[in-house]
């Protein structure tokens, strides 16, 4: 069977970091194209990966018949008009999250994934990693019993990526904390949970430690350096309550706060047993037995999630299957996400 030939859309870090790397790795996957806007980041993905072409408009790939599918990697204003566009010039997708800035923008590109058929998987990589996938068994297989609250903690004493960039510019990321980690951790707890509808909303999101960008102290800053004539208008923190048809959601984040360490943390608690997942690490298992505490670490080989991600997006353009992944299931946490900032504007709880 011949390769498929793909198209990376944004030649960043993250396309750097993950897409790339993954799809040489895949004997199906051929990258006929690098596009980025920045003509030399699309030329250096072409050197480091010793094959393609350099390109800085999508649109040379999707006027190419040989092209099947396109991984996009750009910012998040234009997930949503990359991805119909792709997917209306006959091309399968594989768009990173968040699926799009606003949940109407997912909405649509959820349309048009129904009209054409075609894949339209969403970057949500933790549905591809070991020990998530762990956890989701051990939930399904009743082993925490009723799984009734989910505690979810994303936070940072001081990590506000490019401030004054990108990140940080509402029209462009749609968001801060919330939309760039909170997504990960809500696409965790919903994945493991079963993707539970979620009923009502209410939250609050704070941009205050950034607010006064050359007063800002930090050690470090990924996807910096900082840009002090830029903007500053996204949320720095967030904290909220949803009520689903599973359990119930609280989630506290924060790129910054004035908190002497980081908490990165999901706790799924069940009347039988809990679980702690360390976000992008090991899990512990808690529970009591004949008058006993027990506390364990499963151990377990990890295998690389962006190369599962990547090798599931190639096999399911071939076979049809519909992967985790799928835009109908991350749809449901752009919901809640823009529930909670729309609860934050209106303050009040929002109901589905
Ligand atoms: N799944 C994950 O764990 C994960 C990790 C990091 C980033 N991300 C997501 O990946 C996306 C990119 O993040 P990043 O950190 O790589 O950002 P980045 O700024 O490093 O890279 C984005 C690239 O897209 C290019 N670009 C912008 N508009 C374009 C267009 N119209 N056509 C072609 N290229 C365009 C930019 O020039 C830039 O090189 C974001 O949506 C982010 O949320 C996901």
């Amino acid at each position: 069977m011949s390769k498929i030939k793909v198209a990376i859309i944004g030649c960043g870090s993250n396309a750097n970091a993950a897409h790339i790397k993954a799809y040489l790795n895949n004997p199906n996957a051929e990258i006929k194209y690098f596009c980025d806007i920045i003509k030399e980041k699309a030329d250096k993905a072409v050197l480091d990966s010793g094959c393609g072409e350099a390109i800085e408009d999508y649109r040379i790939a999707l006027n190419d018949p040989e092209i099947e599918a396109v991984s996009i990697c750009t910012p998040n204003h234009v997930h949503a008009a990359i991805s119909i566009e792709s997917l209306r010039a006959g091309k399968n997708v594989l768009c990173e999250k968040p699926a799009a800035r606003t949940y109407a923008e997912a909405l649509e590109m959820q349309k048009v994934q129904h009209k054409t058929g075609l894949v339209l998987n969403i970057g949500v990589c933790n549905r591809f990693n070991t020990g998530v996938n762990l956890i989701k068994k051990m939930i399904t297989n009743g082993e925490l019993g009723e799984l009734y609250h989910v505690y979810v903690s994303f936070r940072s004493q001081r990590s506000i990526p490019g401030l004054g960039g990108t990140f940080t510019t509402k029209s462009i990321a749609g968001g801060g904390v919330l939309i760039d980690w909170g997504v990960h951790f809500l696409d965790i707890v919903m994945y493991c949970s079963g993707d539970p509808l979620p009923k009502t909303v209410t939250g609050q999101v704070y941009s205050k430690l950034g607010l006064d960008m050359p007063n800002y102290s930090y050690l470090n800053m990924w996807a910096g350096p900082p840009n002090y004539s830029g903007t500053y208008d996204v949320d720095d923190f967030v904290t909220a309550m949803i009520r689903t048809e599973g359990p119930t959601i609280t989630l506290n984040g924060a790129w910054a706060q004035n908190i002497g360490v980081d908490e990165m943390y999901i706790d799924f608690l069940g009347d039988k047993a809990g679980i702690r997942l360390q976000y992008g690490k090991d899990f512990k298992v808690y529970g009591a037995k004949d008058g006993v505490l027990l506390e364990t670490t499963p151990s377990y080989k990890s295998v690389d999630k962006f190369q599962n991600e990547i090798n599931g997006f190639i096999d399911c353009i071939r076979t049809g299957e519909k992967l985790p992944s799928h835009i109908d299931s991350v749809i449901l946490s752009s919901r809640i996400i823009q529930g909670i900032y729309d609860s934050s504007d209106l303050n009040k709880e929002i109901a589905f």
